[in-house]
């Protein structure tokens, strides 16, 4: 699937987010993962379960049948499955095959997220999701830095998810897609320095003495100058973690780099079908950040940032319906700016090659 080879749709030994914690209760719900559909919802015991959505017996929808206790019935013929994916019961017949059980994935609740595995269960270590700590998202220890995070938004985008991961690794884009709101000029003009290891990617750009973007002129004097960091990591393979920090431009002569905002932002990228992606977006700001705190602040981001998810869901689903309907898709040039895209494009071509290899093997 483009960009990546024939055959190659989507890393699948990895954790990726496939639900906010809160979408999870006892009501059955389907999402589609890497290509397969999945239905989630809590034990009674208030535990998380991700099993296959499809029924082995005639492929209807799991999350159409009825959960009770720990077991969920299917709602055509009456088959019914425990929360691992065992079949307890048919109601035809004294036996319950094993081969009628369907698939339980791994799934592991994080922060705020559930994260699940769609590859080889032998191999899914929860030590490869990326540290929470590291990131500013910790459950037990108070937030790093002083910060609080917040779940903002979740889309269902009608494109291939690695449109989404383009977007997100190529920052330029804040100049054009977003200049009436988030974006300044100087972004696109300012090349980042690119740094990778196996499993990640990241982009550093430091914009010095810009004006300020749209959305943050209302709050600002006139003429007033910033200087913005933005660094962003790209986690194997779906998790997008963006520190993002502005300041008054060094050269001000009243208030030389005092700091205007400090925030981390995630977006997790989960394939969905081959053209669906889910998009998941939160935030982490600095409590004392805001007059009024964060609470202030999240009010804040919530209002706003529909407009720029919605422009990079605009762009994803525009490119989607161009390269769906030229066939074989056209090849994309690649301009200096590209270089965490190539980098991030590598990476997951590299991980799913290795799945191939240990699927021969
Ligand atoms: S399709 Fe599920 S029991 Fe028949
Ligand atoms: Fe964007």
């Amino acid at each position: 699937l483009y960009p990546f080879k024939d055959g190659a749709f989507a890393v699948r030994d990895g954790w990726y987010v496939a639900a906010w914690s809160h979408e999870v209760g006892r009501d059955l719900m389907e999402r589609w993962i890497v290509g397969e559909p999945v239905v989630l919802f809590r034990r009674q015991d208030g535990t998380a379960a991700a099993l296959s959505g499809r029924c082995p017996h005639r492929h209807y929808p799991l999350a159409a049948g009825v959960l009770k206790g720990d077991e969920l019935t299917c709602g055509y013929h009456g088959i019914v499955f425990g929360a691992d994916g065992r079949c307890l019961r048919v109601p035809s017949q004294d036996r319950a095959p094993a081969r009628y059980g369907v698939r339980a994935y791994p799934l592991v609740e994080r922060w705020k997220w559930l994260w699940i595995w769609m590859g080889d269960p032998a191999l899914a270590d929860e030590a490869l999701i990326p540290d929470h700590a590291a990131i500013g998202l910790d459950d037990t220890a108070p937030l790093g830095q002083g910060r609080v995070a917040e779940p903002i938004n979740y889309a269902l985008v009608k494109g291939r998810y690695q449109l989404l991961n383009d977007n997100l690794l190529d920052l330029s884009h804040l100049s054009y897609l977003h200049a009436g709101n988030i974006g300044m000029g100087e972004i696109a003009q300012t090349l980042d320095d690119v740094t990778f290891g196996e499993t990640w990617v990241r982009s550093h750009r430091l914009v010095k003495d810009a004006a300020p973007p749209k959305l943050r002129q209302p709050a600002l004097d006139d003429g007033v100058r910033l200087d913005r960091l933005i660094d962003f990591t790209f986690h194997l393979p779906g998790l997008h973690v963006g520190l993002e920090r502005s300041s008054i431009a060094i050269s001000d002569p009243d208030r030389p780099g005092e700091a205007i905002s400090d925030s981390i932002v995630y977006h997790a990228v989960t394939p969905g079908t081959a053209d669906t992606t889910h998009y998941f977006f939160a935030m982490a700001v600095h409590e004392t950040d805001t007059p009024g705190g964060a609470a202030r602040r999240f009010e804040a981001v919530r209002r706003s940032i529909g407009a720029v998810l919605d422009e990079d869901i605009f762009a994803t689903e525009q490119i989607e319906r161009m390269i769906t309907a030229l066939d074989p898709p056209p090849r994309d040039m690649m301009v200096r700016s590209d270089a965490a895209v190539v980098r991030g494009r590598a990476m997951l071509q590299a991980a799913m090659d290795a799945e191939t290899a240990r699927a021969a093997s």
